[in-house]
């Protein structure tokens, strides 16, 4: 079974056909950076016009590296939801338009499953039951994974979700947008614990999970050490690797505890976030030790793309709507999906 996948719910153009035998074939992406980056985040507006510009020359592209005519795809997976509504709609409509012209079946995806199943697009794949840590720039969540459409949210942030964090103390750095990346740049030439921030809930008992203060000690310190002169690139890489420190505590505590009260045996990491190469390391060596396995995303998956929500496609084209409408859900839970 071959299916196209097309991604449009944030500030990334991502196309993608994976094949059931013969696995992913072809993808691309485009990155909005560039168009929002003076903006210091993402226009919404800017974003829908640049998807309606980038798509269907990606779609031929990636249709032509994957050798495949669209009239042998079996199916069409676009992202109904959560995200910008004005960006799906953009993925949405020529999804529904090829596949009325085709004849093929169409299927939306949400996108948080999209990244729950990208560590399914890697060698190993890791087998069901797992849990996973989905960390992006709109989410902090563990869930317990039965299988597909099998989700049990089984813990949250109360306020910013990791990458969001990332992002914001990023911009109190004076670092471009994106924050996140450029923030864990920074860090690398930084020493972590030269200066000291919070491990906000790591105690808690739970696997609740709180990333606003922490954003908000840094702006604190910068204020205090800004009081006496502007921050030398020095202090900044200490702030940036003792941020990140913080951030990878926290989430490494939650995970292992996670994997213990659920007894599974197998950790999968998703989202932007799962990029980090300090969090992939520690998260590594802490589940080993715990003779459990943590499965991680290529680096190019682990922040939106086509491949995640082409693969989730064909795991759910059986549910695929034939009567021509369909949706975006700007706000969607994961826990609300079906099985599979
Ligand atoms: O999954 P994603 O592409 O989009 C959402 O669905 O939100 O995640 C984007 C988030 C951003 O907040 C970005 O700053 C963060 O992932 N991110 C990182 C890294 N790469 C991306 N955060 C920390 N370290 C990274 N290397
Ligand atoms: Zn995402």
């Amino acid at each position: 079974m071959r299916v196209l996948g097309i991604e449009t719910s944030c500030d990334e153009t991502g196309v993608a056909v994976y094949d059931t035998a013969a696995g992913l074939l072809a993808h691309r992406l485009h990155s909005q950076v560039d168009l929002h980056a003076r903006y210091g985040g993402v226009v919404p507006e800017l974003a829908s016009r640049d998807h309606v510009r980038r798509l269907i020359p990606l779609i031929e592209e990636v249709a032509a590296e994957a050798g495949t005519r669209l009239a042998d795809l079996d199916g069409i997976a676009y992202t109904e939801g959560p995200g910008l509504a004005g960006a799906l709609l953009v993925g949405a409509s020529v999804a529904n338009a090829l596949g009325f012209a085709l004849g093929k079946p169409v299927v939306g995806i949400h996108h948080l499953e999209g990244h729950l199943l990208s560590p399914l697009l890697a060698e190993p794949r890791p087998d069901f039951p797992f849990v996973a840590l989905l960390v992006s720039g709109g989410h902090s969540q563990l869930y317990e994974v039965a299988g597909v459409g099998r989700y049990t949210l089984i813990g949250d942030t109360l306020d910013d979700a990791a990458g969001e964090a990332f992002d914001k103390t990023a911009t109190l750095l004076g670092l471009p947008y994106p924050g996140g990346p450029a923030l864990a740049k920074l860090a690398e030439s930084g020493r972590a614990g030269v200066v000291t921030l919070p491990r906000p809930m790591i105690d808690s008992g739970d696997l609740m999970m709180s990333f606003s203060g922490l954003k908000t000690a840094v702006l604190t310190l910068v204020r205090k050490r800004e009081a006496g002169g502007a921050l030398d690139a020095r202090t900044k890489a200490d702030i940036a690797a003792e941020f990140e420190q913080a951030v990878v505590d926290v989430l490494c505590a939650k995970a292992i505890r996670a994997l213990d009260r659920s007894g599974a045996s197998r950790l999968v990491v998703a989202g932007g976030v799962g990029a980090n190469r300090s969090l992939r390391e520690r998260l590594k060596r802490e589940v080993a030790r715990r003779g459990a396995e943590v499965y991680f995303p290529d680096l190019v998956f682990c922040t939106d793309n086509g491949a995640m929500i082409a693969l989730a496609g064909a795991m759910r084209l059986a549910q695929a709507r034939s009567d021509g409408a369909f949706t975006v859900r700007p706000r969607w839970a994961l826990e609300s999906l079906p099985a599979a």
